[in-house]
């Protein structure tokens, strides 16, 4: 079987087909499957909007499509920056810019503890929905540590690694984030509704 991703980020193609593939499953670009779509992510949780792309692209397509949508939300801001993590602190911002505001507006707040969440979402043209959560809690540091990774990387401290997840590698990384969680619960779900 073949899934169209929905989304332009070619690392996330790759770490997709990584795991499915172990399913016999191929995960293709929306340029393979001739689609070019941009969707507005207007939902207020993850699941809303990986729901929105994954769903957009299936209509486009004709094909199952899956997206991710993810995230990382901090106790001491209400879970801000959450659903709008890529968009924290506005359009002039980069990585390391939202990173520095985050740090900014942690200045004297306590506790420090965050997650990093990811949902991923894949929709067939029968109107079957398949979806699946992933959490990495963490605490944010008070500068950023490591070079790999991206987004809040840097300043996201796992206790139990003793190491932010910018210092791991992407094989690391992928054992214990967010988004390999989801993607191994959904490949148990994909699995079971597969055999039905
Ligand atoms: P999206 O799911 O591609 O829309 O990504 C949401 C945003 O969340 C990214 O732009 C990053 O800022 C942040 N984010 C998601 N996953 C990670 C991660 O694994 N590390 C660091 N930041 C992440």
């Amino acid at each position: 079987m073949k899934l169209v991703l929905a989304s332009k980020n070619a690392k996330k193609l790759v770490e997709m087909n990584t795991i499915l593939s172990q399913l016999g499953i191929e995960v293709c670009s929306e340029a393979e499957a001739g689609v070019d779509i941009d969707v507005e992510e207007t939902g207020t949780t993850f699941e809303e909007n990986s729901l929105l792309k994954a769903q957009a692209v299936m209509q486009a397509s004709g094909m199952p499509a899956i997206a991710d949508d993810s995230g990382l939300c901090v106790d001491a801001l209400q879970g801000a920056p959450g659903v709008y993590s890529a968009r924290y602190g506005g359009e002039g911002l980069d990585d390391v810019g939202r990173y520095r505001l985050l740090l900014e507006n942690m200045e004297g707040q306590s506790p420090r503890t965050a997650k990093f969440v990811s949902v991923i979402t894949c929709c067939f043209p029968n109107g079957d929905v398949i979806s699946a959560r992933g959490e990495c809690p963490g605490t944010i540091t008070y500068a950023p540590f490591g070079e790999g990774g991206f987004g809040y990387d840097p300043v996201f401290f796992l206790p139990g690694l003793k190491k932010t997840m910018a210092q791991l590698t992407p094989e690391e990384k992928n054992a214990v984030s967010h988004r390999g969680q989801a993607l191994e619960a959904f490949k148990v779900k994909l699995e079971e509704y597969l055999s039905k």
